[in-house]
């Protein structure tokens, strides 16, 4: 098996020829979020591609590069796009930039995704906060030997996604009107969508959202000691909910329109995170 760790530190050591400062807060932009990118000032790019060690992006919705800069006078560093696992990736090729994200220095990280509702509650367009997720259905990104530098062999998952975080998102988000769900993720390995036999089953699991993305990375984040916010937009209703085909540019689309919210509460989530460094 290859060395990650020292992979690692070889793309660590790239970055920081093109790098003056420590990122706070990791930023994952999902489909649909990439404009995002637009507000960060003294802005610096860098190509996934151009890091050694790392994947490139081969999806339409995702950029496939960091831009490392400042947003609100917070020092972050942004995923315009991510790399998944459906592209024919690895699980530890996945994590890559989550872990080499940690090891420049940010000790927070925001995971943002488009996915599909389960809760019948839901409507396409709404925003949902992840309480907890479901990753069994897809190889752990800590298989393998562990890397004792990076955290312990068998983490503890019970809280991935930091609940004093989402209390705190959900109080602004209230007191700036932006209504917010609340709920569990499921990641499938992709690309094609479930099927609506599928859907129930994880509906039947207390699933409120399916997405092909996120779970493995925030397993890599709390792995490493990391705090994390997951943000899921509702860009359609899964399989079978609803008596119509599910497609990309669907998602797409109410990833677009749904767009203006999701950036606020993105902005909420890093001055909450800020705040309470
Ligand atoms: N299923 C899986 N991934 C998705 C969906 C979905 O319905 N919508 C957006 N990403």
């Amino acid at each position: 098996m290859k060395d990650l760790y020292e992979e690692l530190k070889k793309s660590c050591s790239a970055v920081w020829e093109k790098l003056d400062f420590e990122p706070e807060i990791a930023i994952v932009l999902g489909s649909g979020l990439g404009g995002f990118a637009e507000e960060i000032e003294d802005a610096i790019a860098l190509p996934y591609d151009q890091v050694p060690g790392l994947a490139a992006c081969t999806v339409d919705t995702h950029v496939g590069q960091f831009i490392f800069g400042k947003l609100a006078g917070v020092r972050v560093a942004v995923m315009q796009g991510r790399i998944h696992y459906y592209e024919g990736y690895s699980v530890e090729q996945v994590v890559m930039p989550i872990r080499l994200l940690s090891m420049l220095g940010a000790e927070k990280l925001i995971l943002t995704n488009a996915a599909g509702g389960i809760n019948r509650k839901f409507i396409p367009g709404d925003l949902m906060l992840i309480r907890d997720h479901i990753a069994s259905l897809i190889p752990s990104p800590l298989r393998g030997t562990n890397i004792e530098e990076l955290g312990p062999r068998f983490p503890d998952m019970s809280e991935v996604y930091d609940a004093t975080l989402r209390e705190q998102i959900r109080k602004t988000a209230a007191e700036q009107g932006i209504e917010l769900r609340e709920g569990v993720y499921i990641q499938t390995p992709g690309p094609q969508y479930e099927t609506p036999a599928e859907i129930r089953a994880y509906a039947a699991l207390g699933v409120d959202a399916v997405g092909m993305s996120t779970a493995i990375e925030a397993i890599a984040a709390r792995h490493m000691g990391m705090t994390i916010c997951g943000i899921s937009c509702i860009t359609n209703m899964a399989a079978g909910i609803e008596a119509k085909k599910l497609s990309h540019e669907e998602v797409k689309q109410t990833a677009e329109k749904a767009s203006e919210n999701f950036e606020k509460l993105v902005r909420i989530a890093v001055d909450t995170m800020y705040e309470g460094r």
